[in-house]
């Protein structure tokens, strides 16, 4: 399956997705790296990997407009999947349904617990044993579509918030390559879907 992958930053879920792709028998591939920040370090990395990048600013651009332009350079390259890693853009809502069952996001906590921003902060002040990562579909409301596969990460007496994300992100680089590879190869098959969510409301 092509997958297109979407960030706004470093980048290093993206490349822990591009390095899992190298594998023969990964059943996806990266076409292309797109961003709304030109200057997002990822895209050299993609460069460097030797695919495809395209990047535009949203400043001045309705949101609409912006997804518009980058459905475009998603679908002109061919992508059937897009992977929201580390995309700092809220999606409109014509995008997020275009989309819909084919897009997945990563976020740094055990959702349903903190969504947004800040989840390490959030976890350690709520005295949590256990932060994670969880991979879910994307939906309309942030951060809440059906989640796909969960990490949970003890926390330890000292941590810190940055502390927390160093371990949770060493997780996630785990967690998302082996989620995307698995959803895309079983997403012909309607009862695993269901599945997942089932076992979550158990
Ligand atoms: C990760 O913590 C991810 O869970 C969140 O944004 C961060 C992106 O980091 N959605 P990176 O750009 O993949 O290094």
């Amino acid at each position: 399956a092509k997958v297109a992958v979407l960030i706004s930053g470093r980048g290093s879920n993206m490349a822990a997705l591009v390095y899992a792709a190298k594998a023969d028998d990964c059943s996806y591939e990266i076409v292309l790296v797109a961003s709304n920040d030109p200057a997002a370090p990822g895209l050299k990395l993609a460069q460097a990997e030797g695919i495809d990048t395209f990047a535009h600013p949203h400043k001045g651009l309705k949101r609409l407009e912006h997804d518009q332009i980058i459905h475009e350079a998603v679908t002109s390259a061919g992508a059937e999947y897009i992977a929201l890693a580390g995309y700092m853009r809220i999606l409109s809502d014509d995008f997020v349904s275009r989309w819909n069952d084919h897009m997945l996001n990563i976020h740094p906590s055990l959702l349903p617990k903190y969504k947004g921003l800040d989840t390490y902060q959030r976890a350690l002040d709520a005295g949590d044993t256990h932060a994670g990562c969880s991979v879910h579909l994307v939906t309309p409301e942030l951060d809440d579509g059906p989640v796909l596969a969960q990490t949970a990460v003890a926390i330890l007496p000292n941590d810190t918030a940055s502390i927390l994300a160093d371990r949770v992100l060493i997780a996630e680089h785990q967690l998302y390559p082996a989620t995307l590879a698995k959803y895309v190869s079983r997403q012909e098959d309607p009862d695993w879907i269901l599945d997942q969510v089932r076992t979550r409301a158990l």
